[in-house]
Order: C-alpha cells, then structure tokens, then sequence
C-alpha cells in the first residue's frame, strides 16, 4: 500500500509541488505526493459527521490535495491503536492520526513517530488561542506534537426523562447515594438494567467518574503523577462505590461498545447512562429528545476533559499535505464546522459557536469555569499501555463475582499499572 502512495506521489506534476508548497511546513518539504492519509477510529454516527464537516473544509482550504479517510470503528480507539501500531511499527504511518492530546502521546514521541509541531503551532496562532491550561497540559517534554481539535467532556450522566418520570425521578441526583437509591427505584418499578453500560474502557469511566466523586479533584488527579496512592483506603472505597453502581447496569455490558449503550438509554430499558459527551451528537441524530444530563453526582466543578487532535507523522508520505489537513484542523472555521457536528467544544477560544446546542455553550462556559481533571480512559491522563492495563483490569472485574478478593485484585492491578506506568510527561 505504501509503495502504491510512493508510486503515485511520484507521476504528480509541478502543479502540485506548487500546492503542496503553498500548505506546508517548510522544512521537508520536497513531497510531491497529493494524497493525504488520515487516520481516525470516526467511522459512524456523530463522530462521522465530524470527521465529514473538517473533510469538506479541508477540500475548500487544501485544493489539488486529495484526502483518504479511511476509520477503524471501535469507541475511544480501542482497535484503530492497535492497527495504527501495528502500521508504525512496520514503517506504514499514514500522514496524519487521530490521537488524545497530552499522556497518550508518550510512547509515539519516545520511538519517534510524530513530529514536533511547536513552531507551527505559533505560526498557525495557536499558541495564543488555546487556554493556557490546555497548553500546558499537552506540552510535553517542552514540545508540542499534536494540533487538537475539539475537547470532550467525560464525566456526565445522560439520561432518558421518561423512563425516570414513571419512577417520580424529576431532579437530578446530587450524591453518588442519592444516585445510587434512584438505580434501586427504577429497579423496583421494573427497569431491571437502570445503568446503560457498555465494555472495558467505558467501566473505566465510570470508575473515574467515582474516584473523582470519592477523592475530590486534586486527589483524583494525583493518581497519575504519583501524588495519590492506588493502594490506599481510598481507593478501595470507590472500588466497593464502584461495583455497587456495576450491579444496576445490564449483563452483557463486555460486548456493547458505546452507541449500543446509548441506544439501551435511548429505547427506555435504562434511565440512566455515564458517558462522554459525545453522546448528545448520536441521540439527537437518532431523533431521541427525550435527555438530559448533568456531570457525574459528587463532581462538583470538575470538568474531566479530553482532546481529540491531529499529529504529523515522521514517516509522512506527503508532510506538505498532512500539514495542509492539519492547518484545517487548527482553524477557527474548522474547528466550529468539527464541534457542530461532534458535540464537543473548539479548542480555540476564538472559534465561532454558531449551530452549537445548549448543552455546547454550557459545556463551553463549565470549560471555562470548571476544574480541569485529565482522563486515563481517554489519554490526557495516562499513556496507551496504562490505559491498556486499566481496561484490562476492569473487563476482568466485570466477569468476577465481585467479592472482596476480586475488589483487592482490581485494585492491585490498577496500583501495579500506576507503578509500571508512570512517568512525568
Ligand atoms: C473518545 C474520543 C471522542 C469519541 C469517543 C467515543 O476517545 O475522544 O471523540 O470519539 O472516544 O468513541
């Protein structure tokens, strides 16, 4: 496949080096090639529509460019990072992958596949057009090497009013208990699965959600730079808060990724989902209004957040092109036509709101106001194998009976992820 690309790249003309020149980096800029690869796991659904509206502004903003989109499906990338490493081991990097800005970088850095992008971040205006905060979280060692797109929050429940009105649930829950008693409620009335729930990394979520209720911001967000103890007392409490919450969600959770979850939420068999919030871009494309949301019961001002964004391969085979997509990608335009579709929020602080939902602008101004917790599940936290590890630990504990001698091996195998694991980023 890569030397078809190469053989391609080869017949274009002096018309597209001239494109190409136009859009590119500068430095090794001696591509000829006018086919860009993107890697995504977008494949359906909001996240396609996304994808889509950034694909139609990219053909306007990088002509004689033509762009390839192919997408692993699979939630949170769980299979397009396997295929991608897969390919960057074997020397086939597309020019361009979707990656979580900040953690989950590390280990692409450390063997040299993507390329450092502070200078363009500058030359493009971003540096100014980030939130600090989001600047220095993704800087790593000094260096900025992805172009993030659109922030994500993770911990908010969704949740189908119906289904919660025929149990007399009209306000939102304001503990984890107060939650935890509306789940026996609408067992009792019948909803025998209360909790939609979906595999491996979307119980790590919820895991988070509880450990950011049980250990409150600053503590949670210890736990991935060795400040807070897997270990300890803590811990164990949210894991025993944790498996609790586990019992009022559906059986077959291990083999439902996070649309089939949703859909559980959206045909009334759970009144309740946690979930990033992507989740309002499907439901509303699915034609459910029937929702609400609020972030995870015990949260407080915690915006757990996450960053979708674009990288530079080493190995491009066309670096003026991917730097081209990129450059779409770090626009204000490109960046509101992305969110509209997704559900999420520009990274820049200047790009336009318009056609975002309500939920979007109050989701912009908790961003805003809010305290900033990274997520293991979803990169900004931790690095791929940490997240490997924890999902792991976590698909094991939802096929055990969840004894106590169960709990203590989550928990050591979340404490023995942290010790192999972290590292300052
Ligand atoms: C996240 C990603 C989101 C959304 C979600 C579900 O990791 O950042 O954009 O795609 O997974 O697949």
């Amino acid at each position: 496949m890569r030397s078809t690309r190469r053989a391609l790249a080869a017949v274009v003309g002096a018309a597209a080096l001239l494109v190409a020149s136009a859009c590119g980096t500068g430095e090794d800029d001696d591509s000829t090639a006018t086919q860009v690869e993107v890697f995504t796991w977008w494949a359906e659904g909001g996240e396609k529509a996304g994808l889509d509206a950034l694909v139609s502004r990219f053909t306007t903003a990088c002509p004689g460019q033509e762009l390839s989109s192919g997408a692993v499906p699979g939630g949170a990338g769980v299979n397009a990072k396997q295929v991608l490493n897969a390919r960057l081991q074997q020397n086939d990097p597309p020019d361009t992958f979707q990656v979580h800005a900040g953690a989950e970088l590390l280990d692409h850095i450390d063997a040299g596949q993507i390329k450092d992008l502070t200078a363009e971040f500058s030359s493009w205006g971003l540096t100014g057009a980030l939130p600090a905060g989001l600047i220095e979280t993704i800087t790593v060692n000094g260096k900025l090497w992805s172009v993030p797109v659109g922030v994500h929050r993770a911990n908010v429940v969704w949740t189908n009013d119906q289904v919660l009105a025929e149990s007399d649930i009209l306000t939102a829950p304001k503990t984890l208990k107060e939650l935890l008693g509306n789940l026996g409620r609408l067992r009792r009335d019948g909803v025998e699965s209360p909790l939609a729930l979906g595999r491996d990394w979307t119980q790590l979520m919820l895991l988070e959600s509880v450990l950011i209720s049980d250990l409150g911001p600053k503590r949670f967000t210890g736990l991935f730079t060795g400040a807070t103890k897997w270990d300890g007392k803590a811990v164990r409490a949210a894991i025993d808060d944790y498996a609790t919450l586990l019992d009022f969600s559906n059986a077959d959770r291990d083999s439902l990724d996070w649309p089939q979850a949703t859909r559980l939420l959206a045909d009334g068999k759970a009144g309740y989902q946690l979930m990033g919030d992507w989740v309002a871009a499907e439901l509303e494309a699915a034609n459910f209004s029937g929702y609400d949301s609020f972030p995870f019961p015990g949260n407080g001002k915690a915006f757990q957040w996450l960053a979708d964004s674009f990288t530079l391969t080493t190995g491009a085979a066309n670096p003026s092109g991917g730097a081209c997509w990129l450059q779409t990608v770090a626009s204000p335009e490109g960046q509101q036509a992305f969110s509209a579709q997704k559900g999420s929020i520009p990274a820049r602080t200047d790009a336009p709101t318009t056609g975002f939902s309500d939920y979007q602008l109050s989701a912009a101004a908790d961003w805003k106001s809010g305290v900033a917790v990274p997520s293991c599940a979803h990169g900004s936290a931790c690095s791929q194998p940490w997240q490997n590890a924890a999902n792991a630990a976590l698909g094991a504990f939802s096929t055990s009976d969840s004894t106590p001698a169960d709990k203590e091996a989550l928990q050591s195998a979340l404490a023995a992820a942290a010790k192999q694991f972290i590292r300052q980023a």
